[in-house]
């Protein structure tokens, strides 16, 4: 028994933990005209709080989606948001609480796999998460950009306002997670994203792209902005959300951004990584990255289901003990195959934490990499080759989607 006790916060009660977070992060509280949106965003149930004298202390909460995995198995997640301890009760274990809760709740509820995004890196991987992608903030200047047109048939189209709030969610649930490190968004991911701006009056537009068959294969949403000293044609342009599984339409859609009249700079602050934006335009000095950062800290709270649940190269096996502190069922030897991964007796080959092993779970990051920093414990130096194989993934890992 520790001193606060993790519960579940009734639906009653899930306001004044919204305050609670949003306090902690320095943001005002919501009206009541802006709560009756913002309660559209939680999922019943999922929301664990910490008590004191009647009074919420503490928060983490989350939301079930499927991640894509290497393979293209789409695994059961908990999406964790809304983290919080109140600033008078910081630093009494509150929130190593609320995470062994937590964590412990989605492997019960059958989600081997949580993500989450972090206000501060120092913060989650002492609870065994890792770094399991990042994305790229960019800007690209469209006066010296000059993407040129491909050919191939489709066509782009604005959306009107009244569109925005279902044509994009139809058009990603059409497609779902098409790359590895994506995961599916429920409705409630999607309150905030698109009808609270507009409830705000952000400049939030929208644009759809259709394929020569008919159909609607990739959006846009984004928010335009003139800064003070800028003239007309000084405009920002910020991509929130833009995807397409096909190369070529997410192509045509920047290219539609980078000649809209009047926009000078189009941003995207969660990029992937390896687009190819600098190949896409006629001058790539018109693209200047401003960062690379860590995107998705992925935990793995089953690992024998989320070891199982992935594929793996081809190359001999290798044995991994892992081990876990937080959730020591973890704890324990692994063989990874060419065919699979699963418990084993056998003596490990290399030794690494939880927090490793979800860094390296959908291969953005290699296991010898993980090694020279001493972050993954070599017992057999030739097994680090073929764990870097068998690890490894054909693409970078990109979420896309900000929680
Ligand atoms: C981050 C936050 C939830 C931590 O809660 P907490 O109850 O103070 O955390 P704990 O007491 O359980 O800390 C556990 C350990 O993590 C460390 N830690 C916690 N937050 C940390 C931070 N922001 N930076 C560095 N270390 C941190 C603690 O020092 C402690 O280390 P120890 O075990 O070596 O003593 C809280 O500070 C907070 O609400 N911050 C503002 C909102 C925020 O950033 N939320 C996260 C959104 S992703």
């Amino acid at each position: 028994m520790t001193r606060f006790d993790v519960e579940p916060v009734p639906v009653s009660r899930i306001r004044e933990t919204n305050e609670l977070f949003r306090t902690a992060l320095h943001a005002p509280v919501s009206s009541d005209e802006k709560w009756e949106l913002a309660a559209r965003s939680y999922q019943t149930g999922r929301t664990w709080g910490v008590l004191d004298e009647g009074e919420y202390v503490g928060t983490a909460s989350s939301f079930g989606a499927l991640l894509r995995v290497p393979g293209g198995a789409e695994v059961p997640m908990a999406a964790v948001s809304r983290v919080a301890v109140r600033a008078d009760h910081t630093r009494r274990g509150i929130l190593t609480e609320l995470m062994r809760t937590q964590l412990t709740d989605a492997a019960r509820r059958g989600e081997p796999t949580a993500t989450l995004r972090a206000s501060e890196t120092a913060i989650y991987g002492r609870f065994g998460y890792g770094v399991a992608d990042r994305s790229r903030s960019v800007q690209v200047r469209a006066d010296r950009a000059r993407i040129g047109d491909l050919g191939g048939e489709g066509t782009v189209r604005l959306l009107r306002t009244d569109q925005l709030a279902t044509a994009p969610p139809e058009i990603y649930a059409g497609f779902g997670p098409y790359r590895t490190g994506m995961i599916s968004r429920p409705a409630e991911w999607w309150v905030p994203r698109v009808e609270m701006p507009l409830k705000d009056g952000r400049n939030l537009r929208g644009a759809v792209h259709t394929g020569s068959a008919g159909h609607r294969d990739g959006y846009v949403l984004y928010e335009v902005k003139v800064p003070d000293d800028a003239g007309f044609d000084g405009a920002v342009l910020t991509i929130h959300d833009l995807h397409a599984p096909e190369p070529a339409v997410r192509r045509r859609l920047w290219r539609f951004l980078l000649t809209t009249d009047l926009v000078g700079t189009v941003e995207m602050h969660t990029a992937p990584v390896d687009e190819p934006l600098e190949w896409w335009v006629g001058d790539p000095r018109a693209v200047r990255t401003k960062g690379i950062e860590d995107a998705t800290w992925l935990r793995l709270t089953d690992v024998p289901a989320a070891l199982a649940a992935r594929s793996y190269g081809n190359a001999e096996p290798v044995v991994l003990e892992v081990r876990d502190s937080l959730l020591p069922d973890n704890s324990g030897c692994y063989r990874v195959t060419a065919e699979g991964a699963a418990r084993t007796d056998a003596d490990p080959d290399l030794r690494l934490s939880s927090a490793a092993l979800a860094a390296l779970y959908q291969g953005d990051v290699r296991v010898s990499v993980l090694a020279t920093a001493g972050l993954v414990e070599v017992l057999d130096g030739a097994a680090l080759a073929r764990a870097d194989v068998l690890l490894g993934a054909e693409e970078t890992p990109w979420c896309g989607t900000y929680f």
